[in-house]
């Protein structure tokens, strides 16, 4: 079984492709990867190391697999894991609300016990509010992806957000041969189905 688990809901499959993105690049074979709508979340037992993707939908509100199992985190002893969490949300779209749920979910997950890794430069963001912010404003309590917006940036950012959370885990081996090829454009809105 593999040192590290990646838990992510996806409604449009954006989460869903920046989670492989991740195992790519972290090595197939390193990375467990579960989608919560059909993985119970007590799973995250098994694992030391867990990578949480979480979307941003309807003005704020969590993604709606995460919404049918927030309670299950609740139940979830994280004394002594390490996690890292990824969110996407859409800036210009959505600037009072940009990565809400991320926010939600770090909160969720460190007053469960876990010890949050992965925290990003606000740096460079444009957008009004957001709850995903440290207390100090600086810095977002995981990656922040907007592959509306900003697509080209999706695999340098998480090349060096992978980079950041294997030092924090600990996990740090430096493997030259980590890469991501290429910045494939996101499909057209039209070309997959939306959320209401
Ligand atoms: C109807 C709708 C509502 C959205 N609401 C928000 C929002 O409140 N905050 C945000 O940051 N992004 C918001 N987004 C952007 C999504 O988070 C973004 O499209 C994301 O990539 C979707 O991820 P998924 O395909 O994994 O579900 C919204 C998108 C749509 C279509």
């Amino acid at each position: 079984m593999s040192k590290i688990a990646l838990f992510y809901g996806s409604s449009t499959c954006y989460t869903e492709m920046a989670g492989e993105k991740i195992r790519q690049y972290l090595g197939v074979d390193n990375v467990d990867l579960f989608n919560v709508a059909d993985t119970p979340l007590v799973q995250t037992g098994f694992y030391d190391y867990l990578i949480f993707g979480i979307p941003t939908w309807d003005y704020g509100e969590l993604q709606e697999d995460w919404e049918n199992c927030w309670d299950e985190l609740d139940q979830l002893d994280l004394t002594g894991k390490k996690i890292a969490i990824y969110g996407l949300g859409d800036q210009l779209g959505y600037p009072e609300w940009f990565l809400d749920a991320m926010g939600y979910l770090h909160s969720k997950l460190v007053h469960r016990g876990a010890t949050a890794c992965g925290y990003w430069p606000r740096e460079g963001y444009e957008f009004e509010a957001s709850q995903a912010l440290t207390a100090d404003g600086n810095f977002f309590v995981g990656l922040a992806l907007d592959e509306e917006n900003e697509f080209q940036k999706t695999n340098e950012r998480i090349a060096i957000w992978c980079d950041q959370i294997m030092r924090e885990f600990g996990l740090d081996k430096h493997d030259p041969t980590r890469s991501l090829q290429g910045n494939t454009p996101p499909p057209g809105k039209g070309e997959v189905g939306r959320g209401p």
